[in-house]
């Protein structure tokens, strides 16, 4: 994770004086950091830090507790991290520990992390709420609940007792909702550099090369600029892109098939998420293009809807409604859109969701209804708009020429003032301009 810039540690700054404005004066936010996993034996996956305590502190390290407490004697912002330790240093990195949390990512206070263990009676009593997200992260769990449940006890001579854990959606995770000039900023390079790895897959795709070899175009096109991938990359030829969640990516291109990418990369905690379809032998072929445009129509109706003050739930409806229109003109269904949509048959060929949000996960934060509806939009929130058509190689009763033809499109769109903003316009999705760049 990279070192925070002046600027960034500003802003961070001021999103814990947002939380703290919601947590209230009575109130506790318990923040943890990522923990390690074990890949096999003595090695571990690639850290990623927790997004909310990313978000929070810009704090790169892993096993760390942020605490927000306003009002707090000593100062509301204690970090929690790992102690400075030579011999673990020497052989897994350097570590900040409690003088470089305070002078390096301007904690008020901070400590050994085993330290809070000690401290959480004090940091908790006379705290009515806990904001503290229970069910992910265990070890937490236990802790902390034993630590509220002894005070309970005690707390008839003592200071009272919190009464209620908050989960963080109704506060960070609003806060996360709703992106910043710094975050947009950061979301746009995401999206730039992760249109151009689609560029460049679609000019090194050919009958012959083979999945892997497609996403090894993509994955270097982000190292070159310091990102990584944020989800798995799906880079699926022929009937593989019927598979929603294709990431094994071993299969060899050939020649007439479409092939189906969706890969995105993070930049500094932050990223995009593309899909793109197109012919391996840079030419669609006339079934191929006909769902093609389907798809595509439906995607732009969607994208379109994306205007504050919308139903954030119209760009299901609207995309659901224009590939079951198509699907009824192509033959893939019989009878009336509204009808086939009512009793859910357009489910064998679209069976997922338009979009959600993109952030920092790529399933992001943010709840999607309020009081039981879908919310409205609001400017400087960011969706994705995904439609997508999957007809299996064995979908009985189908047009054999359709069969194995799996299509999505998806850009990452912001909602602003003027209308719907498409941040990863940089690589093609018209027919015509998808073949001419093949050729090119
Ligand atoms: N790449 C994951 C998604 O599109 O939701
Ligand atoms: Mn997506
Ligand atoms: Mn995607």
């Amino acid at each position: 994770m990279p070192a925070p810039t002046a600027a960034e540690l500003d802003e961070y700054a001021a999103r814990r004086a947002r939380l703290m404005e919601a947590v209230g004066a009575d109130g506790i936010a318990i923040v943890p950091a990522a923990r390690e996993t074990v890949r096999n034996r003595d090695v571990h996956y690639r850290f990623r830090q927790d997004s909310d305590f990313w978000y929070l502190t810009g704090f790169g390290e892993p096993d760390a507790v942020a605490v927000l407490a306003p009002g707090r004697d000593g100062g509301a912002f204690v970090l929690f991290v790992r102690e400075r330790n030579k011999e673990r240093e020497i052989w897994d990195g350097r570590r900040a520990g409690p003088e470089g949390a305070v002078k390096t990512y301007r904690a008020d206070q901070a400590y050994a992390a085993a330290e809070l263990d000690r401290m959480l009676p004090a940091l908790l009593a006379g705290r009515s709420k806990v904001f503290y997200t229970l069910g992910e992260h265990p070890e937490w769990d236990v802790k902390i609940t034993a630590c509220v449940r002894e005070i309970r006890e005690v707390s008839r001579r003592g200071p009272a007792a919190p009464t209620e854990f908050v989960a963080l959606d109704t506060s960070l995770h609003e806060l996360r909702l709703i992106k910043t000039p710094a975050e947009l900023a950061a979301l746009r390079h995401a999206c730039a550099v992760s249109a151009q790895a689609h560029v460049r897959a679609m000019r090194a795709s050919a009958p012959g090369v083979w999945e892997w070899q497609v996403a090894a175009e993509i994955h270097h096109e982000f190292e070159k600029h310091r990102m990584e991938p944020g989800y798995g990359s799906i880079v699926g030829g022929g009937d593989n892109a019927c598979i929603l969640h294709y990431t094994e990516n071993d299969a060899q291109l050939a020649d007439g098939d479409l092939l189906l990418i969706d890969a995105g990369g993070e930049f500094r905690g932050y990223t995009a998420d593309i899909t793109r379809t197109f012919p391996v032998n840079g030419r669609f072929s006339g079934p191929q293009k006909d769902v093609y445009e389907v798809v595509l129509a439906a995607q732009k109706a969607a994208i379109a809807e994306l205007k504050p003050g919308n139903s954030s739930g119209r760009p299901h409806e609207v995309a659901t409604r224009v590939l079951t229109e198509g699907m009824v003109a192509l033959g893939l269904l019989q009878g009336d859109p509204d009808e086939l949509i009512h009793t859910e048959k357009h489910r064998q060929f679209y069976m997922h969701g338009t979009g959600h949000w993109l952030g920092m996960d790529v399933h992001d934060v943010g709840r999607y209804k309020l009081q039981g509806q879908p919310r409205p939009f609001a400017e400087g929130m960011v969706m994705t708009v995904e439609p997508g058509l999957y007809i299996a190689p064995d979908a009985p009763g189908v047009d054999p020429r359709f069969r194995g033809i799996g299509i999505r499109i998806e850009d990452d769109v912001l909602v602003t003032a003027a209308g719907p903003e498409v941040l990863t316009p940089g690589v093609p999705k018209e027919v015509a301009d998808v073949e001419a760049l093949m050729r090119g």
